[in-house]
């Protein structure tokens, strides 16, 4: 059984030619599906019958997916009019938006779709980074980034990043005495695998942040001395000191352990567990 198609109420009508008027400055906030880019759709479409030339329209977006739907569906319905006869013609230009169509604007329409398609640098349906990439290239100098860079995508990252790891890694292998040799000691003795990657990782993609720190520090060093003594550690705590401080110390001592764990037993699983801990302690 086919499903009836549901009539569009005539107060949703109005407000979306009112919102696709090339004339209005508008801001559209709508529930999902409820034809937002049926809007944005017809707007374009209503700019190109004004005679405003393909090439100063620029739509944008946030995916790539949005971009491809919005250019496939102007197409489509521009693509749609030229096979439509005067009365069918006549009646797609008043859904769009138009009250009153002409001879001249039935004839227009009919070239929109070849003059949007054929246009050099035609119709632009793009995402917010595509644009944004657009511009750097177009004016480096003002920008101040280099002339004909490229974007890198997410496995040239990756790719890139894997190579310039390796290369620091030989580096302090090959001069363990240097002080990256030491370092790369350190850090192997203290972090896991993967956990050391992602912050090399980490590290390499907030180096704007950590260049900008250690600059104003004066030096790495200085640096260093300045979050030990945020985080209140200095270079000989020992972790075995730590955690004796932990079972030691004045925070829970060995005399209310028992108390404690007596305590933790009435609550959840993971307290449960704790108290057995405490309980063998
Ligand atoms: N006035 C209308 N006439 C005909 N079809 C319409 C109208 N308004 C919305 N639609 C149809 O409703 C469906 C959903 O609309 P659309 O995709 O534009 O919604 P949306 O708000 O952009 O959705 P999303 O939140 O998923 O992006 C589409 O098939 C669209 O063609
Ligand atoms: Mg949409």
């Amino acid at each position: 059984m086919v499903k009836a198609i549901r009539p569009i109420p005539p107060a949703v009508r109005d407000a979306q030619a009112r919102a696709s008027d090339p004339k209005a400055s508008t801001f559209v906030s709508a529930n999902a599906g409820s034809g937002k880019t049926h809007v944005l759709v017809q707007r374009v479409i209503r700019l190109l019958l004004s005679g405003v030339p393909p090439e100063k329209i620029l739509c944008i977006t946030f995916t790539k997916a949005a971009a491809a739907n919005m250019a496939e569906r102007v197409f489509t319905t521009l693509g749609h009019w030229v096979t439509l006869d005067d009365a069918g013609l006549d009646a797609a230009i008043r859904e769009a938006g138009i009250a009153h169509p002409s001879a001249t604007l039935r004839r227009e329409a009919r070239k929109l779709f070849a003059c949007a398609l054929e246009t050099p640098g035609g119709l632009k349906v793009q995402t917010i980074h595509a644009l944004c990439t657009r511009l750097l290239q177009q004016f480096p100098f003002e920008a101040n980034v280099p002339a004909r860079f490229a974007v890198l995508d997410d496995r040239d990252q990756n790719e890139m990043m894997e190579r310039a790891n390796l290369a620091v890694f030989l580096e302090a292998s090959r001069i363990p005495d240097s002080p990256i040799g030491r370092a790369l000691r350190t850090a192997m003795a203290n972090a896991a695998d993967v956990t050391f990657k992602e912050v090399v990782r980490e590290a390499c993609l907030s180096r704007d942040h950590f260049m900008a720190w250690t600059d104003a520090a004066g030096n790495a060093a200085a640096a260093a001395a300045q979050m030990s003594a945020a985080l209140d550690v200095s270079a000989d705590d020992r972790i075995e000191d730590v955690e004796r401080e932990i079972v030691d110390g004045p925070n829970l001592p060995r005399s209310s352990w028992k108390e404690m764990a007596t305590l933790l037993d009435t609550s959840s699983k993971a307290d449960q567990k704790q108290a057995e801990r405490l309980g063998g302690g």
